[in-house]
Formats: C-alpha cells, sequence, structure tokens
C-alpha cells in the first residue's frame, strides 16, 4: 500500500521511533497524519512541522475512553501504525507482577484494544477494494525467540506477534493488510542504557514504510533485524540460543 495519500495514525507519536514514524510519513506524502500521545502537548513541535497535515490526539492505549474518542476524530484513517509500547519489566524471575502485567497491558491487550477502537475506519476504507488499508503492528525480534534479561517484554511482544498473524487472518477478507514489524534495537529511550549497536529510529521508520509498499507481512527493519530474523527462519532454536546469550 502507497503512503503517498494515505491517512496515517501513529500512536506513541511524541518521541522515539513513533515520532521518527510519523516524520516519515510526511515525507512520503500522507495526506494527514494523526498523531496519538498520552500527554499531547509534546507533540507541539511535531504539529508545528505541517499544520495542516499534523492532528494531535490525546491516545492512551490503555484506555478504551480515550480509544474511543481518538476513533471519533479520526474516521478517515486508512494506515494504523500500533507503536506504543513499554519496556517495564526485565528478567520473568525477578520482575515484579505488576511491570510484566504493565508489558502486557501496553504491548499486547493495549495493541489490540487500539486496533478494534481504529477497526470501523479501517472497513470503511477497504470496502473500496484493496490496498487502500493496513495495519502495522511494531513488534521485535524478541516477538520471536525470548531474550531472558527482558523476559516479561520478550513475552508481551511474543503475545502481540501471536494476535498480529490472528487479525492477518481475521482482516484478510476485508482488504486489511495486516504488518509486524521484528526490529532490533533502536536509538531510543528504551534501551538507552543498554550498551549495544543500535539503529537510528529514522532508520527503522523508513524500513517500515518500504516494508508496507512492498506488501511484506513481516517486516525486517534494520541490520540487527535482517539477521535475526534470517536465523529464526533456518532455524528457531539458533535464535533462542542467540538471544540467550545477549545478542539482540
Ligand atoms: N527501542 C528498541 O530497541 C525497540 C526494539 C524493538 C521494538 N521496539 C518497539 O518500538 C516501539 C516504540 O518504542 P521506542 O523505542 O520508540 O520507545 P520509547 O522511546 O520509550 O517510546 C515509547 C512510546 O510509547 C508511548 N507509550 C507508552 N505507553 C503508552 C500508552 N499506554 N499509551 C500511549 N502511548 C504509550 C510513550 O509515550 P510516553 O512519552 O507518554 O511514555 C512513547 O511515545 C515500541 O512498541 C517498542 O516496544 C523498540
Amino acid at each position: 500500500m502507497k503512503i503517498n495519500d494515505a491517512v496515517v495514525l501513529v500512536t506513541g507519536a511524541n518521541r522515539g521511533l513513533g515520532r521518527a514514524l510519523a516524520e516519515a510519513s510526511l515525507k512520503a506524502g500522507a495526506r494527514r497524519v494523526y498523531v496519538g500521545a498520552r500527554n499531547p502537548a509534546q507533540l507541539e513541535s511535531l504539529v508545528a512541522l505541517a499544520p495542516t497535515r499534523v492532528v494531535p490526539l490525546a491516545i492512551d492505549i490503555t484506555d478504551a475512553r480515550s480509544l474511543a474518542a481518538a476513533a471519533e476524530r479520526a474516521k478517515d484513517l486508512t494506515i494504523l501504525v500500533n507503536n506504543a509500547g513499554v519496556l517495564a519489566s526485565q528478567d520473568v524471575l525477578g520482575s515484579s507482577p505488576e511491570a510484566i502485567a504493565q508489558d502486557f497491558a501496553t504491548n499486547t491487550f493495549g495493541l489490540l484494544g487500539a486496533t478494534k477502537a481504529f477497526l470501523p475506519a479501517l472497513e470503511r476504507a477497504a470496502a473500496a477494494g484493496p490496498e487502500r488499508a493496513a495495519i502495522v503492528n511494531v513488534l521485535s525480534v524478541v516477538s520471536l525467540g525470548n531474550m531472558p534479561g527482558l523476559g516479561g517484554y520478550s513475552a508481551s511482544k511474543a503475545a502481540a506477534h501471536s494476535l498480529t498473524q490472528a487479525l492477518r487472518a481475521d482482516l484478510a477478507t476485508k482488504h486489511i493488510r495486516v504488518h509486524g514489524v521484528f526490529a532490533g534495537a533502536i536509538d531510543t529511550d528504551m534501551v538507552r542504557a543498554m550498551e549495544m549497536a543500535k539503529t537510528s529510529p529514522e532508520a527503522v521508520a523508513q524500513g517500515i514504510l518500504d516494508g508496507v509498499e512492498r506488501g511484506i507481512d513481516d517486516i525486517a527493519p534494520d541490520p540487527m533485524s535482517r539477521e535475526l530474523v534470517a536465523m529464526y527462519q533456518r532455524n528457531p532454536k539458533d535464535l533462542e540460543r542467540a538471544l540467550s546469550g545477549g545478542v539482540g
């Protein structure tokens, strides 16, 4: 599906990858970009980039009322980018149940809640035929194999991958494409404290939009994800071993 002339909504657009995705969508010619944030005051500089095309929305993806209010505003949506996420827990034995629950509430159930809230708009767009509506779920390489140091987060992202597969099958007959993004480490606040090779959010955002335009189900938008997704496709056990050893 083309980004040019699309109406894109990005959750968690106030910083990190979400902000880069919003900017890349503008550059690619999106007609309108709805940018979601828990605190919309943090969207001012993004709106200033293109005040007639960027529409700020208050969106907390764990809050059904906030999602319903945003869906009322974004009825012309054609591409939903489920980007918002948290890394609240660490290893599964050492993390509190609350921290692991927060990862699932956001990364898994929040993604599903946002998808359901904006689905009527996507269905309207898709009624005109194929290539007119898409959902982009920002997952992680750790959706494919658990990285034990981030075991709780990995589990929430694995569940989001499984939901992505379910949605892809459920929405295929409605002509809504569902993409999963198996990103590697990105240079954002989320992994600021972790020493490892990281790709810039701008490059990852471009890789994601390229994947959407090329109609790829499972998008590997950066060098680390390309290497690790290929490893997974050869032998999932190799990825499990690599991630246990600290890669990714
Ligand atoms: N960084 C990495 O290495 C990496 C690798 C693979 C995948 N990812 C995924 O990429 C996505 C973006 O992450 P990032 O690296 O850009 O992290 P980030 O810099 O920490 O940004 C996370 C964004 O999600 C928002 N958010 C968190 N909980 C939310 C909620 N309940 N409702 C709405 N927005 C919420 C945050 O808003 P606030 O400012 O209000 O907190 C922020 O805008 C996430 O899904 C993450 O899991 C990241």
